[in-house]
């Protein structure tokens, strides 16, 4: 079947080019052993709290989301600290980015094609994270949940992508390394790569990817 162009690669931010995990690396003094285990928890706590609250019709940006999550990881450790607290905050905006992200990003930039992020995070933590990470110099916009206060895998988050770049959803090519947001974003019907950055099987869900990458390079050589 002929495939429309490419118009746009919209990436997902998190556990995509920036590593979630790197502010807990950063901690490593303060949280010693506990850090593998205070970080899973933290993500994890982090997303199911966007599902809870779009369910529940309570959206709170991604900031707060993600220091309440930060507190029920502490706390399952009973390492809750205010200074402890503030600090792994503030490394959530100084995330590193994974080494394919800046390549690939970089060279589809320079290659022409629009690239662009979607993301959960709010305006602020995409900016700092963006900045700091250096990622800005080659995403031309990051478009955030902001204004329509749902979280992925709603539509209309998807939305916001086509509306952004003007077009359908089969000319966005959609990367993200969480399983559950590609199966949103193909349910919507955006073409998908899927980086199995944590080697974990597909999810059971609608939609699916129509690719599975290894590394991000790997669009590069396609596209
Ligand atoms: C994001 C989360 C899902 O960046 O990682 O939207």
């Amino acid at each position: 079947m002929q495939q429309n162009p490419i118009k746009a690669f919209v990436f997902d931010a998190y556990g995509t080019l920036l590593d979630v995990h790197s502010a807990a690396g950063k901690a490593m003094d303060d949280l010693g052993g506990k850090a593998e285990d205070i970080s899973n928890i933290w993500r994890t706590k982090q997303l199911e709290y966007t599902w809870l609250r779009s369910l529940m019709g309570k959206h709170c940006d991604f900031w707060q989301v993600t220091s309440e999550a930060l507190k029920y990881a502490l706390r399952c450790h009973d390492m809750e600290n205010k200074q402890r607290h503030d600090k792994l905050m503030s490394l959530y905006l100084e995330l590193t980015a994974y080494k394919d992200a800046i390549q690939t990003v970089k060279s589809l930039n320079q290659l022409g094609h629009t690239t662009l992020i979607l993301s959960n995070g709010s305006r602020y933590m995409l900016d700092k994270a963006l900045q700091n990470s250096g990622l800005d110099d080659y995403i031309d916009h990051a478009i955030s949940i902001d204004d329509v206060k749902i979280y992925k895998p709603s539509p209309v988050v998807y939305k916001l992508a086509t509306d952004y770049v003007n077009c359908s959803p089969s000319e966005i090519m959609f990367v993200s390394a969480n399983a559950w947001d590609v199966a949103g974003a193909n349910s919507f019907g955006f073409r998908v790569a899927w980086i199995n950055r944590f080697k974990r099987p597909p999810e059971i869900l609608p939609g699916g990817p129509e690719l599975i990458i290894d590394s991000l390079s790997e669009l590069e050589q396609l596209y």
